[in-house]
């Protein structure tokens, strides 16, 4: 367990006892953290501790979680399997799943305005995580998911992923320039955007050709007739697009205010899954 996993834990500790509480810390083990990872790299380039990370990577995997849960839910993607085991539905019950995602996603706001951060730095933060995953990202893009047709272009799929993925990962890229004091929000909103993408164009991927023993949920794509870059190419171009996002996300490294070693470390170990 790293001290991260135990800063999480002890925060859900702070939930009343219930079955919420439960689903919660069960739902919350088995995940990658990536996105925390993300943004513990790029407070080290900064030269910053990672633990003054804490609290933002924290209410960013709730909110990560809680959409997890809401995306597994019988009238979304309808999965049975998440993180190497049953979704929260399937363990707990439609009602206490729907109830479990809501108090994630409460909770980590409650870990932002709880947090020892000054108060200029709370409402930046509270402020970014509210529109990333709100109408101008995670959400936007999960409605989008949810109703575009089939006669969509490579555009619209960007805008899709852009919102739904990105969307926390513009979080991560933010919140980590607000804490390390930087205020280049362009380069890290654009940040944010290159490595949703790339992350969502590999799980795309990842549905069709790896077991769901592989990625520990269900492969659920193509009973849901899901719009992805596989709509509009082989398996093989979509890995040579993932390689040109790679090499694109790297170049754009070379631009960074901080140093990108760190940050480069987690997108080859992201490229290597
Ligand atoms: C899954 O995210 C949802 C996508 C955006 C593709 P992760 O692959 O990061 O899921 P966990 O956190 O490791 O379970
Ligand atoms: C979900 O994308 C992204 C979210 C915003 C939750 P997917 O539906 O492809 O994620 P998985 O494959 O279920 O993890
Ligand atoms: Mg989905
Ligand atoms: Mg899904
Ligand atoms: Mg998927």
């Amino acid at each position: 367990m790293t001290d991260f996993d135990r800063y999480v834990d002890d925060s859900i500790g702070l939930i009343r006892d219930s079955r919420i509480k439960d689903a919660m810390k069960y739902c919350i083990e088995g995940g990658k953290k990536f996105r925390p990872q993300v943004m513990f790299a790029i407070a080290k380039g900064f030269g910053k501790n990672e633990e003054i990370i804490y609290p933002a990577a924290c209410a960013l995997e709730y909110i990560h979680t809680y959409s997890l849960i809401h995306d597994d839910l019988p009238g979304m993607d309808n999965d049975d399997f998440r993180r190497g085991k049953l979704s929260c539905h399937r363990r707990f019950g439609e009602d206490i799943a729907i109830l479990t995602g809501d108090a994630f996603l409460t909770h980590g706001f409650s870990v932002l305005a709880n947090s020892s951060y000054s108060a200029e730095l709370k409402v930046n933060l509270i402020n970014a995580l509210a529109k990333y995953a709100g109408m101008d990202g995670m959400i936007y893009g999960q409605l989008l998911d949810v109703t575009s047709s089939h006669d969509i272009n490579a555009e619209d799929l960007f805008e899709i992923q852009d919102n739904k993925t990105s969307g926390l990962f513009k979080f991560a890229c933010l919140a980590s320039m607000y804490i390390c004091g930087n205020d280049d929000y362009r380069f890290f909103e654009k940040l944010g955007s290159k490595l949703g993408v790339v992350f969502q164009n590999q799980d795309d991927l990842f549905d069709i050709i790896k077991s769901e023993e592989e990625t520990g949920k269900s492969n659920s794509d193509i009973r849901n007739d899901k719009i992805t870059a596989l709509s509009f190419k082989s398996t093989d171009e979509l890995k040579s697009y993932i390689d040109e996002l790679f090499a694109d996300l790297k170049k754009y490294l070379t631009r960074a205010p901080f140093d990108a070693k760190y940050l480069l470390e987690i997108i080859e170990k992201m490229e290597r899954r």
